[in-house]
């Protein structure tokens, strides 16, 4: 079969076209410091968070020095706990998770940014430096709230802060 130089043009600018295409994807999805949800954490029941360990109380947990970690529920249409307070000058990995439906999970004026999805953790650590006052905000649609969902992180100067212990025991 005789393929006319014209055509052949045609053909490797199609081929040239698809890889651009497969690297744009790749390099959107694993370069730039972007991260998906993480596959490494375990999927959870998302009808009986009142069970779970880290999300029935959900809460600010000192686990070493200046390491904090924060177990948050999204739900339709607010965050928890409300507000989250931490010290400047720590490593606060979050661990969020939702009930309901999908959510969001934006601290403005920093890159942490999640999406939430029931009977999934999702999992983004930051070093908050500043203190201040910093808004949550649900940045997925989730219903007829959810311009209201919003929550709040408070960074407390190091020395100011101390952890509430606010269990039942
Ligand atoms: Cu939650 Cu939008």
């Amino acid at each position: 079969m005789h393929i006319h130089d014209y055509e052949k043009i045609w053909l490797v600018l199609a081929m040239v076209l698809i890889v651009a295409i497969i690297t744009t994807i790749t390099y959107g999805a694993t370069a730039a410091g972007i991260g998906m949800i993480s596959d490494d954490e375990e999927t959870i029941d998302s009808t009986a968070l009142d069970e779970d360990e880290r999300f029935a109380d959900p809460r600010v947990e000192e686990i070493d020095d200046n390491q904090y970690e924060v177990y948050v529920i999204a739900q339709q249409f607010q965050f928890r706990p409300d507000p989250i307070e931490v010290p400047a000058n720590s490593q606060v990995t979050f661990y969020v998770t939702s009930p309901d439906v999908l959510h969001g999970f934006h601290v403005e004026g920093t890159n942490a940014n999640t999406m939430v999805i029931p009977g999934e953790v999702s999992k983004l650590t930051v070093e908050p430096n500043e203190p201040g006052e910093y808004g949550i905000v649900c940045n997925e649609y989730c219903g007829a709230g959810h311009h209201d969902m919003e929550g709040l992180l408070i960074v407390h100067p190091e020395d100011e802060f101390e952890l509430e212990d606010d269990s039942d025991e």
